[in-house]
């Protein structure tokens, strides 16, 4: 399978590429760097991406910048970093490769636990979150040609400790629950789902 995994430099998306690359092509993919640049809050720059890519079978995104903050030097500026970066940088990625997607393929885009249980500072994160959910939920039942679409919702990551003080009595999920997640939503038969992988 050809795997396009876009974050592939990023704590998520270092892992998933060491899991999958022994079975399977990966393309990565990173603003700063990787096989392939690609900006996602660039619709064009996107675009771009999948026409070097060409045909592929497989999109996994761990790319997905929020502002992570206090709430109240939150404003629409901060705002509109998840806005454009997590919540269109996904649903663009699904807009245009939807043209370049094989028959049958998939896109696994990453969400997280705090669309259902918010956190301090992460306000931006929550929001995103719950309209990439609701976007995989309608984009299932418009795509064509058997190409399936789930959401990964992971609680904080054992790889991200960092965080671990901003999600008190959150057991983080394992990088291989993880890993998991996002082989049920590759090789599995759902779609329209959001993947909790713990
Ligand atoms: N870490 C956790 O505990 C956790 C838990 C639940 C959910 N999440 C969510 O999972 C996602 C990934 O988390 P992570 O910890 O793996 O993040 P990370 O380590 O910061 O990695 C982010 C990746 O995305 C790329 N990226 C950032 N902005 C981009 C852009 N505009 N266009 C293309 N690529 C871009 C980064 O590479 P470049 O800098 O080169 O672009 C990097 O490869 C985030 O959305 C986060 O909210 C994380």
């Amino acid at each position: 399978m050809k795997i396009i995994i876009v974050g592939a430099s990023g704590t998520m998306g270092k892992y998933l590429t060491s899991a999958f690359e022994k079975e399977h092509e990966i393309v990565r993919a990173a603003s700063k760097g990787g096989d392939i640049r690609v900006d996602i809050t660039a619709a064009e720059s996107i675009e771009n991406m999948y026409r070097q890519v060409g045909a592929f079978d497989s999109l996994i995104c761990t790319a997905g910048p929020t502002y992570v903050g206090p709430w109240k030097k939150m404003t629409d500026k901060e705002f509109r970093k998840g806005i454009e970066g997590k919540l269109m940088g996904q649903i663009n990625l699904v807009l245009i490769g939807q043209h370049y997607i094989n028959p049958k393929g998939s896109f696994s885009l990453i969400t997280g636990a705090l669309s259902n249980e918010p956190q301090l500072n992460f306000a931006n994160a929550s929001a995103a979150n719950g309209a990439v959910e609701a976007f995989v939920r309608a984009a299932a039942i418009e795509l064509e040609n058997g190409i399936r679409i789930n959401a990964v919702s992971p609680t904080v990551i054992e790889n991200s400790p960092h965080y671990f003080p901003f999600f008190p009595g959150d057991i983080p999920v394992t990088m291989q629950q993880l890993e998991y997640g996002f082989r049920k939503s590759i090789f599995g038969a759902n779609t329209g789902q959001v993947i909790k992988p713990y």
